[in-house]
């Protein structure tokens, strides 16, 4: 979308990160199986199947920890940021093998009978009220409807075409596939193998995941009730929320209004612009971007907005909000009234101090 930067089609930065995935996860596999051989022999031996369908299964759940990780990781250390602008390869990649888990387990346990195997699986065992019996299976197999949602969507097409929040509202369930497939190992493969070091690894994930969103949580939250305050008398509606000289050149800087309302100032040649934080793309942070080309440039994956209006330059058509914006002294302020997107507002000349 940015100048320079192509949404939808291949690029050097896309190629080699997916080839990075591609040999991950193939690396990840061939050495779980081989060690798999070598640690369990002769009594204890386990069958290829099941070997295989154990390798995808747990490639599967590391990846979609490391997909849950990124986005904390990312707003906690920028340099974490190129992991997140690729993502959505990496769910996809994750759906792949977590399909070919389902169909080797389906194959497996539901492929002799007489019964159609999807049917068999959700209905041979419906001990819903028994922990120990419990139709694990069937919380993998929603899990995995959710992660194929997320995937067949995932294309920027299916983001134009429900629009960003809806996106993204979908998107958020992967909260919940995660809860779901937590339930999956716990009353599955916990619950018959007993073993306390696949316990302490499962537990390790959730409290690395939970602990990395409440750090960022906490972190955006101190940044957010740092000082604003309503301008002093006479001031109507603009809200005083902070010095200039605080917002580095061709930077950008966040400030929250009212506990919630997201801003993003802009400092460029001497002015300063107020826009929304959230991107029209995905709703990345616009005010940990820059300026680029003279434009409002989003960290995630480079869109572009103008700072004078909120719309990206030719022949792009995007619009975001802007916002009213004044220097009294050395101090900015805001007017918190969103103007509708698109609308040109005169940035604020920042005298020489
Ligand atoms: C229709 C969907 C699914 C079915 C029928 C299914 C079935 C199974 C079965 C039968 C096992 C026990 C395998 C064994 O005997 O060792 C298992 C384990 C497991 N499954 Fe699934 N599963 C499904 C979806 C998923 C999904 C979407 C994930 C996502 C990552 C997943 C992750 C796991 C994990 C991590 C284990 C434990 C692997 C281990 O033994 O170490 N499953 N699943
Ligand atoms: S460019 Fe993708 S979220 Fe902003």
């Amino acid at each position: 979308m940015s100048v320079g930067y192509v949404t939808v089609q291949w690029n050097r930065h896309k190629r080699v990160y997916d080839v990075c995935i591609a040999i991950g996860i193939s690396l990840y596999l061939v050495v779980f199986i081989v060690v798999g051989k070598l640690l369990y022999t002769g009594r204890n031996a386990i069958s290829d199947p099941i070997l295989g369908m154990r390798a995808l299964a747990t490639c599967a759940f590391l990846l979609l920890h490391i997909i849950l990780c990124i986005g904390p990781l990312a707003r906690l250390d920028r340099r974490f940021l190129p992991l997140l602008y690729n993502r959505r390869h990496l769910g996809v990649a994750t759906f792949l093998i977590a399909l070919a888990h389902a169909a080797l387990a389906i194959g497996f346990y539901h492929g002799f009978g007489s019964v159609n195997p999807l049917v068999s699986l959700l209905s041979s065992n419906t001990n819903f009220a028994s922990l120990s019996a419990f139709p694990y299976q069937i919380l993998g197999a929603s899990a995995l409807l959710i992660m194929f949602l997320m995937a067949a969507t995932s294309h920027d097409f299916w983001l134009r075409n429900l629009g960003a929040p809806a996106w993204k509202r979908l998107h958020m369930l992967v909260y919940v596939a995660y809860a779901l497939l937590i339930m999956h190992v716990a009353l599955g493969i916990l619950q018959t193998q007993r073993s306390p070091w696949l316990a302490a690894l499962v537990g390790a994930g959730v409290v690395t995941v939970a602990a990395l969103h409440i750090v960022a949580g906490a972190r955006e939250c101190r940044h957010d009730e740092r000082g604003w305050q309503r301008a002093p008398a006479g001031g109507g509606c603009w809200v005083d929320v902070g010095a200039v000289d605080e917002i580095a050149d061709q930077c950008g800087a966040t400030v929250t209004i009212g506990g919630r309302e997201r801003i993003a100032l802009f400092r460029h040649n001497g002015r300063v612009s107020a826009a929304t934080n959230v991107c029209a793309h995905q709703g990345g942070p616009l005010g940990e971007g820059r300026i680029i080309d003279g434009c409002i440039t989003c960290p995630w994956h480079g869109w572009q907005y103008r700072p004078a209006d909120g719309r990206s330059p030719p022949p792009f058509t995007e619009k975001i909000n802007t916002y009213r914006v004044r220097i009294v002294g050395r101090r900015v302020q805001v007017d918190p009234t969103a103007l509708p997107p698109g609308t040109a507002v005169e940035p604020a000349r920042v005298e020489e101090a």
